[in-house]
């Protein structure tokens, strides 16, 4: 990776100017957590914007006025990146957030806090997958070369907010408690009413199974993809091209096998494998 204009370095991981700025990671290592506050973290893609569509919904009962009203970014911003500092004074309370950063590079204040997190994890074969056409889309992200040069980036870490071992272990050993919940992907696309049970309960909000079928049906990809404030339509084409790609792109589980030769099936198995070989968390996928 080439350090141009397109990436700052920030603590060793490269970000996009675009969307980040000394000023956003001073403001995020300075923001201070209070104890309703509430977390999403993500390995980029890994369901973070679907997390930006589902938080509001669980926590404010069902209410759709802020997925139809305020674009999914000012709506549950990402700590790291400059909007947060523009709406933090807006966000209901409970604030929810998003955010990319692995567990060392949380602020200060929110090791002191109280502030729930909700870890999503996802097959880092299909990560691969969703990064590479996200890079083909995104003209504030570095071109991605060809599958074959993509995935030997993306396992060196040298793609935006480093491995995705490192990221998904720093959040594995915390010291964290009953604070954080784990959940996958693919257990949200397998059962999504189920999922939001379990984000309801964590959460304490103790929502009706009407109120939960509801959220369902408005976070779902259909819908999410027919919603301008989470579909990215109102970014111009030059910073995201849904000609090249869309964001909302399949949404499903197991897209790598229509990407992945048994060769780069091989390589990446391999060195994800020896990588997780002492990690032993339950997941509805395998590595190999
Ligand atoms: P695909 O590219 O595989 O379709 P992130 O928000 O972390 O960048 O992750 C983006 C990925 O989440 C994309 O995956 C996107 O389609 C998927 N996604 C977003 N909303 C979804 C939903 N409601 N259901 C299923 N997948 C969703």
């Amino acid at each position: 990776m080439s350090a141009t204009q397109t990436y700052m370095f920030y603590r060793g991981y490269a970000l996009p100017t675009e969307t980040h700025s000394e000023e956003s990671l001073k403001f995020a290592q300075e923001f201070e957590f209070g104890d309703d506050d509430v977390v999403a973290v993500t390995y980029p893609k890994s369901g973070t914007v679907w997390t930006q569509e589902i938080l509001p919904l669980v926590l404010n009962g069902g209410d759709l006025t802020p997925i139809q009203t305020i674009p999914n970014w000012d709506r549950v911003p990402w700590l790291e990146e400059k909007r947060l500092a523009v709406v933090v004074d807006q966000l209901p309370s409970p604030r929810a957030m998003v955010t990319h950063f692995p567990y060392h590079l949380m602020p200060p204040s929110f090791h002191k806090s109280k502030a729930k997190v909700i870890y999503i994890t996802r097959n880092p074969k299909d990560v691969l997958v969703s990064s590479y056409y996200f890079h083909q889309m995104a003209g504030f992200l570095e071109d991605p070369g060809t599958f074959d040069e993509f995935m030997e980036k993306f396992l060196a870490g040298k793609v935006l907010f480093g491995k995705w071992t490192d990221h998904v272990k720093s959040w594995r050993h915390t010291d964290l408690g009953d604070r954080i919940m784990y959940i996958t992907y693919e257990e949200m696309v397998q059962d999504l009413p189920a999922a939001l049970r379990r984000f309801s309960d964590f959460l304490g909000c103790n929502l009706s199974e009407d109120t939960i079928q509801k959220i369902s049906e408005h976070c779902s990809f259909k819908s999410m993809k027919a919603n301008n404030m989470s579909n990215f339509s109102m970014i111009p084409k030059q910073y995201m091209d849904a000609d090249k790609s869309p964001f909302l792109r399949k949404g499903i589980s197991g897209d790598w096998k229509n990407h992945f030769s048994s060769e780069q099936l091989a390589r990446f198995s391999a060195v994800i494998m020896k990588e997780m070989e002492d990690e032993n968390f339950s997941r509805p996928w395998s590595l190999d």
